[in-house]
């Protein structure tokens, strides 16, 4: 891989061990996937920040960052933690552990990382339209790919910091206008309704195309929850990235192969994913992170109920987010809810939280919820998950 004079120095260690090993992550990958160079990138967003997931192991990388002067080059942001530290519920946890995640906290901010604790970015800076990122989170970057046309690659928690502190990325895979064309069309049939069935899609769609890119026709609601949900769910099944919605696409319209989706399909999808639950001991909306949006359609649902005494309704949302939407905030915690920051049902400790079954609108969530944390899930529409948590 080519590498410019300055480039070279970094990689020979004259800025610091910290440049230093974070260029030779990015050669590496770059020689393995057949990048020509590194690019700079307009921003890099890093997963690894939730102590439940990363543990102790990388907590002693990311100090040996830190205290070689390691500082970000460009604007970088940062995934959620496994705890909101300003809400209650969460007190209840190991102090240990709480200490940790401040640990992990105070180390990426150290490095000049924002602690934004989200997974959607995108609502508190929109990245420029055709600029190139490195981010993580997979719902991140199919939403960036797909919804926003800004350049990722699926980046991991390693490869997305050292291009945080370098500010560049190998050139490969999605950065490269070849490899963003769509090589299957698919032709929705089924009626889908609410942005749950189009997480069931997801689900679906991830499974059978792999990483291959998708031309998606049929689908009658374009709103942004219903894509987001979508997208969401097709990097949970597989490894997917990107998608195009049909009036979206420009590019030549060969398909090496055609997909129709119908009811069926769904159906086997929807049953593989969700387990009946009669009382759900959690009710879980804003997987991926909720836009202000959504929280006011979960307000207007909202309004004037009062969420049950043994259910426990949680919201997730970024700080900036709920910062954003007072009102909306309000009335769903009047009304018994909990706008959630800086954490998810999938990266916390569910159990220790006293929970044992959740419904959610989000087929991520559904899909990750039983394997990661061993709790029951069930999946049913944003409307519905709020007539749970009221009792109808
Ligand atoms: Fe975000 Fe957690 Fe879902 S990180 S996409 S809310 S699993």
């Amino acid at each position: 891989m080519y590498l410019t004079k300055d480039e070279e120095r970094i990689y020979d260690g004259e800025y610091g061990w910290a440049k230093q090993v974070s260029i030779r992550i990015l050669v590496k990958l770059g020689d393995l996937y057949g990048a020509d160079r590194l690019i700079p990138i307009e921003s890099a967003h890093i997963s690894g920040v939730a102590y439940r997931t990363i543990g102790d192991a990388s907590i002693e990388f990311l100090k040996e960052l830190a205290n070689s002067n390691a500082k970000a080059a460009v604007r970088a942001t940062t995934n959620p933690s496994s705890i909101d530290t300003m809400n209650q519920l969460f007190s209840c946890l190991p102090r240990n552990v709480i200490e940790k995640q401040r640990e992990i906290i105070n180390l990426y901010e150290t490095m000049g990382i924002e602690i934004t604790l989200t997974c959607t970015p995108y609502y508190i800076r929109r990245p420029a339209f055709g600029s190139h990122l490195s981010w993580a989170e997979s719902s991140a970057v199919i939403y960036a790919n797909s919804l926003l046309n800004a350049w990722t690659n699926r980046e991991g928690g390693p490869s997305a910091l050292a291009s945080a502190l370098v500010g560049k990325t190998p050139n490969y895979g999605l950065h490269k206008p070849e490899n963003r064309r769509a090589s299957v069309l698919v032709k929705v049939e089924a009626p889908l309704k609410s942005e749950a069935d189009y997480g069931v899609l997801g689900i679906y769609l991830g499974e059978v195309l792999g990483n291959r890119i998708p031309v998606i026709s049929g689908l009658r609601r374009r709103d942004e929850m219903c894509l987001k949900q979508l997208g969401a769910a097709m990097a949970t099944s597989g490894m997917a990235s990107m998608f195009y919605l049909d009036e979206n696409y420009v590019g030549e319209r060969s398909f090496e192969e055609e997909i129709s989706v119908d009811d069926k399909s769904l159906k086997a999808s929807y049953e593989r994913l969700s387990s009946t639950i009669e009382k759900p001991d959690l009710v879980l909306i804003g997987c991926p992170h909720s836009s202000p949006e959504e929280l006011k359609i979960i307000a207007r649902y909202l309004e004037g109920k009062r969420v049950r005494d043994d259910v426990k309704l949680w919201v997730c949302a970024s700080k900036y987010v709920r910062r954003n939407a007072d009102e909306y905030v309000r009335v769903i915690e009047t009304s018994g809810g909990h706008v959630i920051c800086d954490t998810c049902a999938v990266v916390t400790w569910l159990r220790e939280l006293g929970v044992e079954t959740l419904v959610s609108n989000s087929a991520k969530t559904v899909h990750y919820a039983p394997l990661l944390s061993k709790v029951g899930a069930s999946l049913s529409s944003l409307e519905e998950c709020v007539k749970i948590a009221c009792g109808k």
